[in-house]
């Protein structure tokens, strides 16, 4: 069932729609579905806004049931989203002031075909370092102390972000490097299996040393499907569900981060970022436009150089002729618009038995106390348009949005608001099954470092420990089964 690209042909997702939910019908009679909240049809990940896609587009689709009038809004936002921005000063203003510093010239650099992206890959003979330079990882710095509105402390020179590029003119402001070693376990089987454990350094440094005491938080980008319905969970189920973790025993206590939303105007719960570092789509894209890509906003109006930084501060400023804004507020509200519209992808293989044991699995292991299969929405980011759609839809993404403290092997040791330096957010597993399709290859956890579904769960710790174990404590055939039930969401 591979989808026709997302554009071209906007209605075949809903066609397509409705042949699979007929198939899936048709397949799925009579198994046995755990009782509770499970979704009777067992993929209708997105409720009503669902589309039933695999394969490089799976991730790119409009929710089923937007309005002809969203779609084409959706295009627009989807050009912002994808097109290169261009150095300043250009024979258009729509879409230049690039940099100075940035990682990549537009967001569809890091969110490939809007998915996950990848850490460098090792190769033999790739100069300097033995690895690709970065793209999608990037590298939060700061140091210790409580920055503005209970943020962290840039560090002085580099600033909240590393910049490995820069415009014509304008220094990069260095190289990341990556080392890694090997860490071996075992299987309860005997089955040997080998992690492999990544070390973040800096090398050219343009200006300098960095502080002595700079904190570093790598972080990969993740895929953007169903992100709209995640910023429709009612900030109540958020808190309910750290209030349930606190009330039963046992060392799963997840907490909210409380975060400065620049758009509210107000510390709001954090749900998006590996440290549920950000409030709202519209905050994360202001903020990504600034620090990864060099272009200021309305909300952001100078650009990310430090006082150190001669050369970036001198460097010429694009968008209209006279300064202001790079992207203007209706560009921005479109390309957020853009991502809360993102579909996604509905299950596959919800009937195999092996998927059915896999799913028995999870929750014996207790993976749903953090990865919490549903919710029901509230209103999404956009009432006046997408309300109809987004609202009230039973979603089933996997997460409970909270931080959890995942031992010391992921510790980045940076705090990031209320997140300490061993604390991570759930991230949703929605998806995680098609980033093989979508970006050729399976990296996840908050930097990339696990190589599939099973290396992250090796990686867990800390609250997570005991679910770990478990799995480490299963047969090959538990592993793979439950292995295909992520796979399958
Ligand atoms: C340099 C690579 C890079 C670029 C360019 C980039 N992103 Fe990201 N994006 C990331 C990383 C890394 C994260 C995780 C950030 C964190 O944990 O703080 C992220 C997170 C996000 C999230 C939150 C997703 C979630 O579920 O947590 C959204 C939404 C997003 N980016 C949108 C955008 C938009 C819009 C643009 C363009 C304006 C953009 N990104 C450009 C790397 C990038
Ligand atoms: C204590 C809470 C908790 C429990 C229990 C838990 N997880 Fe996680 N899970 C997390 C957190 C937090 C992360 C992100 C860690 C990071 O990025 O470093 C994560 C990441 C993942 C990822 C990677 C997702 C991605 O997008 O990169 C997978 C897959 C996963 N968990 C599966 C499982 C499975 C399977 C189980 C049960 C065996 C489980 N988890 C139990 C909290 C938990």
């Amino acid at each position: 069932m591979r989808a026709a690209s997302p554009l071209a042909s906007p209605r075949v997702p809903r066609v397509a729609c409705l042949a699979a939910a007929a198939l899936a019908l048709a397949g799925f009679g009579g198994s046995a579905r755990t009782a509770g909240d499970a979704d009777p049809l067992g993929e209708k990940t997105g409720g009503e806004t669902t589309v039933y896609a695999t394969g490089r587009n799976a991730f790119s689709f409009p929710l089923a049931n937007l309005s002809d009038e969203e779609r084409t809004r959706f295009a627009v936002g989807n050009s912002f989203f994808r097109r290169n921005w261009v150095e300043a000063p250009a024979s258009t203003t729509a879409r230049d002031g690039l940099g100075p510093h940035f990682i990549a010239r537009s967001c569809g650099g890091c969110h490939v075909q809007d998915g996950r992206g990848a850490p460098p890959a090792f190769r033999k003979g790739v100069a300097p370092g033995g690895h690709e330079p970065p793209v999608a990882l990037l590298i939060r710095l700061s140091v210790p102390g409580v920055g503005e509105h209970g943020d962290v402390r840039p560090e002085p020179v580099y600033g909240g972000q590393f910049n490995n590029a820069a415009v014509q003119g304008v220094q990069p402001e260095g190289r990341v490097t990556l080392r890694r070693h090997p860490v071996a376990g075992r299987f309860a089987d005997g089955t040997r299996y080998t992690l492999w454990a990544p070390t973040y350094g800096f090398a050219d440094l343009a200006y300098g040393p960095m502080a002595k005491d700079v904190l570093l938080s790598p972080r990969i980008a993740p895929q953007l499907a169903g992100v709209g319905l995640l910023e429709a969970i009612p900030e109540a189920e958020i808190l309910r569900n750290a209030a349930d973790q606190a009330a039963q025993p046992g060392p799963v206590k997840g907490q909210a981060n409380r975060v400065w939303d620049a758009f509210a105007g107000e510390m709001r719960v954090g749900r998006f970022g590996w440290k549920a570092n950000v409030a709202t789509l519209a905050h994360q894209t202001a903020g990504a436009f600034l620090g990864d890509i060099g272009i200021t906003s309305s909300k952001n109006p100078g650009e990310a150089c430090t006082a150190a930084q001669r050369d970036c501060l001198g460097a010429t400023h694009g968008g209209p002729a006279g300064g202001g804004p790079e992207i203007d507020d209706k560009t921005l509200g479109d390309v957020v618009f853009y991502q809360s519209a993102l579909a996604p992808a509905a299950r596959r293989d919800v009937g195999a038995a092996q998927v059915l044991r896999g799913q028995r699995l999870f929750t014996q292991a207790a993976c749903t106390s953090c990865h919490r299969p549903s919710y029901i929405t509230g209103e999404g980011p956009f009432p006046a348009l997408t309300s109809p759609r987004v609202a009230g839809q039973r979603i089933w993404p996997y997460t409970d949005l909270l931080l959890h403290d995942m031992g010391p092997a992921l510790a980045d040791g940076r705090p990031d608001f209320a997140a300490n330096g061993r604390q991570w957010k759930t991230p949703p597993l929605w998806g995680v099954g098609l980033i093989r399709d979508v970006n050729g290859h399976q990296r996840l956890l908050h930097d990339g470092r696990a190589d599939g579904v099973l290396e992250a769960v090796l990686w867990h710790g800390g609250e997570a420990e005991s679910a770990r174990r478990q799995v480490l404590s299963m047969s090959r055939a538990d592993r793979q089964a439950l292995v295909k039930f992520v796979e399958s969401l």
